[in-house]
């Protein structure tokens, strides 16, 4: 069955929200909408799009800023008077969360009361304890409550899980994940801690849920350094280390003060190694055929010589493209509202976001106090 959903917060995310939910494609609208540039239109819309017209429908909006409120009415959206509007309509089946971090607790709480599910943006809350009241009211209502972690359906990320799962470089036993941009924090709410602000909180999120996704270890130590370049009030960026069980070693990054990236992904496997450069996913895999290089001669590397640092031929290794992942863009959107039919088990949940939120919560402590983390 359809179901109707209410968009509380009409700014950036939000108005993507309503647009594609308005038009029915979806995440897959977002390319037009945002990017004129036909290869990075091609990363949103992936082989798969689910129709979410059969399945979701805009019932209206709300913002406290009257601007954004103008612009949904604007594009033909029903403007609810307040929140209050919204919750007392009995015709809403679900809230969408999309305003600053700091809000969500509260308003994901009252909307469950109301009786509505809610679809909430990351960070879901900025920290573990305001998750918990919530899942506590999710279980007292049995209202659903979603966490809309959206990046575990990047492509860069899906060809990446791709590579760990198939072994495409053997067993993986590091992988660096990282994100650099140049533009400081944004100078809205972002930049502020009572607001839920911090890079961490911003793109950490993303990192940590979608590697905890894909690995299903246990992590054994975490170390994390923030960093405070552009922002003394918030986290600007972070550089993390996390040890898993088996050995297996994860570097996460943000960084918002470089003017020249290093690739998003870096995966090491006991036969090759993989790089995913951009967001545009160009990259490749080297595999090794053989570790026997007898022939092997030194380099000169700086003022010395090595072998050991010397690199590979092509007799030694093969040099293949990245795979390409299939997925479908909208699948959490459409799992949502499969879950709440009970078609479906829900693929993004509180225990996981409440599990990343612990996490950040040791790095911050780790940063903090400079030590590492050990856990159970
Ligand atoms: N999943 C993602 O990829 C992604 C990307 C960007 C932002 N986000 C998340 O979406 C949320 C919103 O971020 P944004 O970039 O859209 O911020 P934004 O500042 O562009 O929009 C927030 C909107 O909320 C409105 N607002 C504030 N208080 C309100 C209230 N009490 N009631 C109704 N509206 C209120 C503001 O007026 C503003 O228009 C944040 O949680 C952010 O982390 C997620």
């Amino acid at each position: 069955m359809k179901k109707r959903v209410a968009i509380l917060g009409c700014g950036g995310m939000g108005s993507g929200h309503a647009i594609a939910i308005a038009s029915g494609t979806g995440i897959a609208v977002w390319g037009d909408v945002f990017q004129k540039d036909e290869s990075l239109k091609a990363m949103l819309t992936g082989p798969i799009d689910t129709d979410i017209s059969k399945k979701l429908e805009l019932a209206g909006v709300y913002d406290i800023d009257p601007a954004r409120n103008a612009w949904a009415a604007e594009q033909g959206y029903f403007v609810y008077a307040d929140y209050d509007a919204i919750l007392q309509d009995p015709m809403v089946d679900v809230v969408l969360i999309a305003t600053p971090n700091h809000l969500h607790k509260d308003q994901a709480i009252a909307a469950m009361r109301a009786g509505k599910h809610v679809l909430c943006e990351k960070p879901v809350t900025p920290n573990s304890a305001e998750l918990e009241a919530i899942m506590a009211v999710a279980a007292e209502t049995g209202k659903i409550f979603y966490p809309r972690q959206n990046r575990r359906w990047d492509r860069d990320f899906r060809i990446v899980k791709k590579i760990y799962e198939d072994q495409l470089v053997g067993p993986v036993f590091a992988v660096e994940s990282r994100i650099q941009g140049s533009r400081g924090i944004p100078g809205d709410w972002r930049g502020k801690k009572e607001f839920g602000g911090g890079m961490m909180l911003d793109w950490g999120v993303h990192l940590l849920d979608r590697i905890l996704f894909m690995i299903p270890e246990k992590v054994k130590k975490i170390f994390c350094d923030l960093t405070y370049i552009t922002n003394d009030e918030c986290d600007d960026g972070f550089k993390m280390h996390l040890t898993f069980e088996s050995g297996l070693t994860v570097s996460l990054e943000v960084g918002t003060c470089h003017f020249i990236s290093l690739p998003i992904w870096y995966v090491a496997g006991k036969d090759g190694t993989a790089v995913v450069n951009n967001w545009q996913c160009e990259g490749k895999i080297v595999r090794l055929k053989s570790w026997e290089d007898k022939d092997a001669l030194p380099i000169l590397a700086g003022a010395g010589l090595t072998k050991t640092m010397a690199p590979r031929d092509q007799d030694s290794t093969n040099e293949y493209e990245l795979p390409e992942a299939v997925f479908d863009n909208n699948e959490l959107y459409s799992n949502l509202v499969d879950t709440i039919n009970g078609t479906a088990e829900q693929l993004v949940t509180s225990e996981e976001a409440l599990r990343v939120l612990k996490l950040m919560e040791a790095a911050f402590e780790s940063s903090e106090k400079g030590i590492v983390v050990h856990f159970e």
